[in-house]
């Protein structure tokens, strides 16, 4: 079902070309109206013949996103020619090849074309180097094609494309390109398979399942345990959460050695919620149903490991994920309970629907025993993180300058944006509570700041660490071309893949 890239000269029926666009600048003194697209590859009699074309018919301009087929208009000995839009060459990078990879996907399942051939030097000519430009497109063609359709039986002949052929210019290393945007598209769509499941297929048991399924393939070392060894680990806040459900709590951990032997492991920590109804402090019904998404930050870490076993990285990563339902059994813990975390700190239960905080708490205690050189934990974990960013950024914050930055810096490079959000010592204050060391939830202001002061207190400051509050950004976007609007996004596996490749001591 997944296309394939093919570095070949020709796509060998001579069907279908596509060739890329910028658009024109447009200056003070020109009237509104139709400008020439701006074509930069290779010269050619059939491809001034086309510009020509789109000239008469005045309905291509070139935009981002844009696209046309033009069938039964010959270009290069193709017998139909695709225009694709790649905006103003100003703002053309890595992140727009992206979005046009996924544009031209579109396009090629909405006429069902089943390959067409891709003229790449109209392309690779910007300020960027060939080989990440060229990785982008591709990442953005694989991205754009995924679907989740496991649970869909009765249209079954639903049409999918076969794949597309890149006609390579001479030096570009194309091969590689492709290969590495295979490694990186394949994790982003299994972290967007994982959350897209509904949580009846996706408890924390068959998570276990699928994480080691996956490790087996790419070589990572696995560990699936179940509760027993989550109460001999005295997790107490993270028995809490799972206690009223029937479903097993799973801690899953993912190991990577790239480094040496002894190294200390950068610890990548997932929240992995697999349904989120509040607990005793049920949700309200309306989009309840989202609450699948709630392991999104686990599926970001397992996604983020499968990459990093494919790009092979010389350095030791650790991922670990809690994972757990929040429902309102019987045995549910309640408003008021206190519980004993595995470091000993105490929390009183305000609001049972303040979960992620829980059992992020004891997997960053877990964490620190690995002495790690950095920690990251990822997290769908306030409402609030959405007022304040949209679904346009993630919130990050944490007590290392140099590791905020390091995320800053990946961010840039992967299109993933984050937006750092304080961590006040003030916000401490509503989080005192009268019975316990702490409670898990306060007044409604800065929600997100609250829930990383949270897990702050559980941190040992000698250990540099980030909270990324993914809450907003992780499922159901509508800002880029290569996310699904109806399905998960898969964010952060590429910023982390990148981060750990290019990692250095902090
Ligand atoms: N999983 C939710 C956060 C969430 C909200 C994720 C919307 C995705 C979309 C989290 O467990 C939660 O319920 N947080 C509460 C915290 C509050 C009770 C302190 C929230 O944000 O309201
Ligand atoms: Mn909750
Ligand atoms: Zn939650």
């Amino acid at each position: 079902m997944n296309p394939t890239i093919f570095a070949t000269a020709t796509e060998p029926s001579k069907s279908t070309i596509v060739l890329a666009f910028f658009a024109p600048e447009k200056t003070d003194s020109e009237e509104a109206g139709y400008r020439t697209p701006v074509y930069k590859g290779k010269s050619e009699k059939t491809i001034s013949d086309l510009i020509k074309k789109l000239d008469a018919t005045e309905h291509f301009f070139g935009k981002r996103g844009e696209t046309t087929l033009l069938r039964f208009v010959p270009t290069l000995g193709y017998a139909n020619t695709i225009a694709l839009g790649l905006g103003p060459s100003k703002a053309w990078g890595p992140d727009v090849a992206r979005q046009a990879g996924a544009s031209l996907y579109h396009i090629q399942k909405k006429e069902r074309l089943l390959t067409m051939a891709v003229a790449l030097d109209c392309i690779l000519n910007d300020s960027h180097t060939d080989a990440e430009t060229l990785q982008a497109f591709c990442e953005g063609y694989l991205l754009g094609s995924y679907e989740y359709t496991e649970l869909k039986k009765v249209d079954k002949h639903r049409f999918h494309p076969k794949g597309m052929h890149l006609v390579a210019p001479k030096g570009s290393d194309a091969k590689q390109a492709i290969d590495r945007s295979k490694v990186i598209a394949d994790a982003v769509n299994f972290a967007r398979f994982l959350g897209d499941r509904p949580a009846n297929y996706m408890t924390p048991t068959e998570m276990g399942k699928q994480v080691e399924k996956m490790s087996k393939t790419v070589g990572l070392k696995c560990t699936v345990w179940g509760r027993n060894q989550i109460e001999k680990e005295k997790m107490g806040l993270f028995l809490g959460v799972a206690a009223g459900s029937i479903e097993e709590p799973k801690l899953i951990q993912m190991e990577y050695q790239g480094g040496k032997k002894g190294d200390r492991p950068i610890v990548l920590i997932g929240k992995g919620v697999t349904f989120d109804s509040g607990g005793i402090s049920l949700k309200p019904a309306a989009r309840m149903e989202d609450m699948k998404y709630d392991m999104m930050g686990a599926a970001a870490v397992i996604g983020a490991m499968q990459a990093i076993a494919g790009l092979k990285p010389s350095v030791n990563v650790l991922g670990i994920v809690v994972a757990t339902e929040n429902l309102p059994d019987a045995k549910a813990q309640k408003p008021g309970d206190v519980a004993v975390s595995m470091s000993g700190k105490t929390v009183e239960i305000i609001n049972t629907d303040a979960e992620g905080r829980l059992i992020l708490a004891d997997a960053l205690e877990y964490a620190q025993k690995r002495e790690p050189q950095a920690m990251i934990d990822f997290a769908t974990l306030t409402g609030a993180v959405l007022d304040a960013l949209g679904k346009v950024a993630s919130g990050i914050m944490g007590n290392h300058m140099g590791l905020i930055d390091r995320i800053k810096h990946s961010a840039e490079a992967t299109g993933e944006r984050v937006w750092q959000l304080p961590l006040f010592e003030e916000y401490m204050e509503d989080l005192q509570s009268q019975v316990a060391d702490i409670k898990n939830a306060g007044i409604r202001e800065a929600g997100s700041s609250k829930g990383g002061t949270f897990l702050k207190f559980f941190v040992d400051s000698k250990y540099p660490w980030v909270h990324c509050d993914i809450a907003g950004t992780s499922y159901h976007r509508k800002d880029l071309s290569y996310h699904p609007s109806k399905f998960g996004s898969g964010v952060m596996v590429r910023l982390v893949a990148h981060m750990v490749e290019n990692w250095k001591p902090l």
